[in-house]
């Protein structure tokens, strides 16, 4: 069966814009947040604590957070994750007062060294420390895992690598394990077999999220059979923005529009007002200067 219920992991203002060539000034990225927030989105990513020069599209991170860290008084249940990759990342966000934080890891050695400098192993490291000290701060912590189902310079992701990654994760107390598919070259099939592959491992559906980027369509369709198999957390991206900087051949995240207009079609709530979001999406698209990917934004909005 179905959720009755999906919570949006909502990632345009941190998957999004990291990989966008538009720089946005910061009042239009606080605007952004407030307006997905309005549009009842309640888990946004606000944007990220990593070396400013690796993503220089974030940079102004400290600047932003502080602008948006009071809409949770505004909109209760409002989460504002930001991703932090190490201790230095921690403080930044600590000291800004963030009450939600994502570690990110990669199923693959290629991709570990690209995005993080490091092995798979002395990242898992490098992590631990950021992992423990969030949890005694009361922080939660997200694990991401990228290439779960294919990477760019090593070919197919076997379940087995990216599940033993992910339990590692997880061990270390992230409280939920975010599988993407950061090329989007992942098809159903794989969905369930990864899927599978975690529950036979005793990592069940309830502890995992799906990050689909829809570089080849087929984000949807991955994120329905995730749904079947009982997922019922998904991450997208407002209009379709975005990509990862690291990995060549990455476009944007699933559209949050294309995701909502499926989800009603299928009765399951989310509480996500579409024509709200579509609206924002096509105002952000005049920001960035060209129309947004996202087939439900143009269909919606006349883009
Ligand atoms: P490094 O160069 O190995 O860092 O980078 P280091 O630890 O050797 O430190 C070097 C210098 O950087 C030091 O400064 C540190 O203080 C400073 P110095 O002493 O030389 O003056 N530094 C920092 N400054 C500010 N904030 C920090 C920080 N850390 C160190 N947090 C590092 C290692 C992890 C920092 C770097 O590789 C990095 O920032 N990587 C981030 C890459 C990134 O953000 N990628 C995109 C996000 S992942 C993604 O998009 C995938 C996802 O969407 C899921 C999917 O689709 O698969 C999540
Ligand atoms: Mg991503």
């Amino acid at each position: 069966g179905l959720p009755a219920r999906v919570r949006i992991h909502e990632v345009g203002p941190r998957d999004g814009l990291q990989n966008e060539s538009t720089a946005l000034p910061v009042d239009v990225k606080a605007e952004f947040i407030a307006r997905l927030a309005a549009a009842g989105l309640r888990t946004v990513e606000a944007t990220s604590f990593v070396h400013p020069k690796w993503v220089p599209q974030l940079a102004d991170a400290e600047e932003l957070f502080p602008r948006v860290s009071g809409l949770p008084a505004e909109y209760p249940g409002l989460r504002l994750p930001v991703l932090v990759p190490n201790e230095r990342g921690l403080d930044r966000a600590l000291t800004l007062g963030a009450k939600d934080i994502a570690v990110f890891a990669s199923a693959t050695e290629t991709f570990a060294q690209r995005n993080l400098n490091r092995s798979v192993a002395q990242s898992l490291e490098m992590f631990a420390p950021v992992v423990e000290r969030a949890t005694a701060a009361g922080v939660a912590v997200r694990g991401y895992l990228s290439m779960c189902f294919g990477d760019p310079w090593e070919g197919p992701v076997a379940p087995d690598q990216v599940v033993a990654v992910g339990r590692e994760l997880l061990a270390f107390g992230c409280t939920e394990l975010s599988l993407g598919d950061t090329i989007g070259t992942g098809t159903p099939g794989q969905v369930e077999a990864l899927l599978a592959a975690f529950s036979a491992a005793g990592v069940g559906p309830e502890r995992l999220a799906v990050h689909f980027h829809d570089t080849y369509g087929q984000a949807l369709a991955n994120t329905l059979t995730a749904l079947r198999c009982g997922v019922s957390v998904v991450d997208s991206s407002a209009g379709g923005l975005g990509g990862c900087p690291y990995a060549k051949s990455a476009t944007g995240n699933l559209a949050t529009e294309d995701l909502v207009w499926m989800l009603n079609g299928l009765g399951i709530e989310t509480g996500v007002d579409l024509a709200a979001l579509a609206s924002t999406s096509a105002w952000l698209a005049g920001h960035m200067g060209r129309p947004s990917p996202s087939r439900a934004v143009r269909a919606l909005t006349g883009a």
